[in-house]
């Protein structure tokens, strides 16, 4: 089957979305534009003010019968809204997640795609698309879809702001997901606002899992506080005394017996703090490190490794010519021993990029971009440290933009305990235990980044007991 002309249709529908006709024409027509290009039905999906039902808004091609079943439990109905992620179904018959089966069968619709419609990583609705055939989506199919998806929500945006539409407008119902939630601690806008500053997409206590249960009364729920669809990611934040963090382990503990499948991450405060920290932000943005209270590595240590690193990159890359790919600043003594043990053909470029600052509304930058072309080049990023991953999972995306032949990532040191974003991690210096560490290029607020070995600094004002002792 030929592809359809996705990049037109694209461009048709921005064009709609920007003249100057009707917000609910604008709607039907981007939908149908939608259907013709896939050559299926589609329709614009809306959630009640309750967020519990489905409302078709705007549809085409599709049974009026189908239509007039009325709204649709969101429950009972395509899991797209509830996981916010893009759900396709190949063959209805084989599957039990639709609502109105029969009705289904009835309108001959066998395939189904459906893509949240969401604004600030929010869903407000769906975009489904239908056929009567079954029918294996692509990946540019899928593309295609979110791509229109993230238009229509664009058109909401507009609709919202700066003025807000009537009560009685027909997109009204959606609005009051809009506005940002009440987080129940600071702690928690500060951690939504990192996120942001990483472009990662999260949502608030989007959902609620029973626990316990006495007969049919719910007498244990656990809502966690953050869900990233992206990764299908839960995260807990505690900002809780030890005595109640074991309390918060348990119901998590629980959560994951019940619900195996679900991704869960637990951040305590001390850990949070010490991650905000390294930003200068939170509770111990201005603490000081004083001294070193650990020798990890020694400089004998890193250099046998270094030099493993080095002969494995040699071999792995005999004939092309790499390109060694540096994130300022950490990964300079790194990258100056590494290259120096590289006995093949190599070439070396730069990177740098803006760190969060707490402030809102702004997004990590690239300050400063390679100077070398990589499209079809052979490229290695080196890190000094990954640490949650949002770094490097933001370069990376920009990397792959770049069309290079292979990208892979070679990181001294790396902290899985307080991995967040899953990144593909070729080479390893060392896996790190959950200490902040310093030295070797690697610095506390611009300190200690002179010392030839790899160590764990005093931090004033931290409150971990084993500082304390220390102190
Ligand atoms: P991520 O985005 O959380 O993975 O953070 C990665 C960056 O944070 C690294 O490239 C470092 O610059 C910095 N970083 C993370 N952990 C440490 C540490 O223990 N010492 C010094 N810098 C760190
Ligand atoms: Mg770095």
């Amino acid at each position: 089957m030929k592809q359809p002309d996705y990049t037109s249709a694209i461009a048709q529908a921005l064009n709609i979305a920007t003249d100057g006709t009707e917000f609910g024409d604008k709607l039907n027509h981007i939908i149908r534009t939608t259907a013709e290009t896939l050559g299926g039905g589609a329709s614009l999906i809306m959630l009640d003010s309750t967020r519990t039902r489905l409302i078709h808004s705007s549809s085409f091609r599709l049974p009026k019968y189908y239509l007039q079943k009325g709204p649709l439990d969101r429950e009972k109905s395509l899991d797209e809204l509830n996981s916010n992620r893009t759900v396709v179904i190949n063959d209805i018959r084989s599957d039990s997640r639709i609502q109105f089966r029969e009705l289904a069968e009835r309108a001959l619709i066998t395939a189904i795609a459906g893509v949240p419609v969401r604004i600030k990583g929010r869903a407000i609705g769906s975009l489904r698309i239908y056929y009567k055939a079954s029918r294996t989506f692509s990946s540019a199919d899928i593309t295609f879809i979110e791509q229109i998806a993230r238009i229509i929500s664009l058109l909401f945006l507009s609709e919202i702001e700066p003025a807000p539409p009537s009560q009685n407008h027909p997109v009204a119902g959606a609005l009051h997901h809009v506005q940002a939630p009440d987080f129940a601690h600071p702690s928690e806008a500060e951690f939504a606002g990192l996120l942001d500053f990483y472009n990662i997409e999260w949502v608030y206590e989007p959902r609620s899992f029973v626990l316990e249960k006495a007969g049919n009364r719910v007498t244990e729920m656990f809502s966690p506080d953050f869900y990233l669809p992206a990764l299908d990611l839960y995260i807990e934040l505690t900002t809780l005394k030890q005595s109640l963090i074991t309390y918060k382990n348990r119901k998590i503990r629980r959560l994951r017996e019940l619900y195996p499948e679900i991704k869960i991450t637990l951040l305590n405060k001390n850990n949070y703090d010490r991650l905000l920290a390294k930003y200068g932000s939170g509770p111990l943005g201005q603490s000081r490190a004083h001294g070193i209270r650990q020798v990890l590595y020694t400089q004998e240590q890193i250099k046998g490794r270094v030099d493993e690193l080095a002969r494995e990159i040699s071999a792995d890359y005999a004939n092309k010519c790499p390109v060694l790919l540096g994130v300022q600043r950490g990964f300079i003594c790194f990258m100056a021993d590494l290259i120096r043990q590289i006995s093949v053909p190599m070439d070396m470029d730069f990177m740098a990029l803006s760190h969060y600052t707490g402030k809102p509304g702004k997004g990590v930058k690239i300050t400063k971009d390679t100077d070398l072309e990589l499209e079809g080049r052979h490229v290695l990023l080196v890190e000094d440290i990954v640490d949650t991953g949002m770094t490097l999972s933001y370069i990376l995306n920009h990397l792959k933009g770049r069309h290079p032949s292979s990208l892979e990532v070679c990181t001294l040191l790396d902290r899985q305990a307080r991995r967040l974003v899953d990144v593909d991690i070729r080479y390893i210096g060392f896996n790190i235990p959950d200490e902040f560490v310093v030295g070797y290029g690697l610095d506390y607020q611009e300190e200690y980044r002179n010392l030839p070995f790899i160590g764990v600094p005093v931090i004033l004002s931290d409150t971990s007991p084993l500082v304390k002792e220390t102190q």
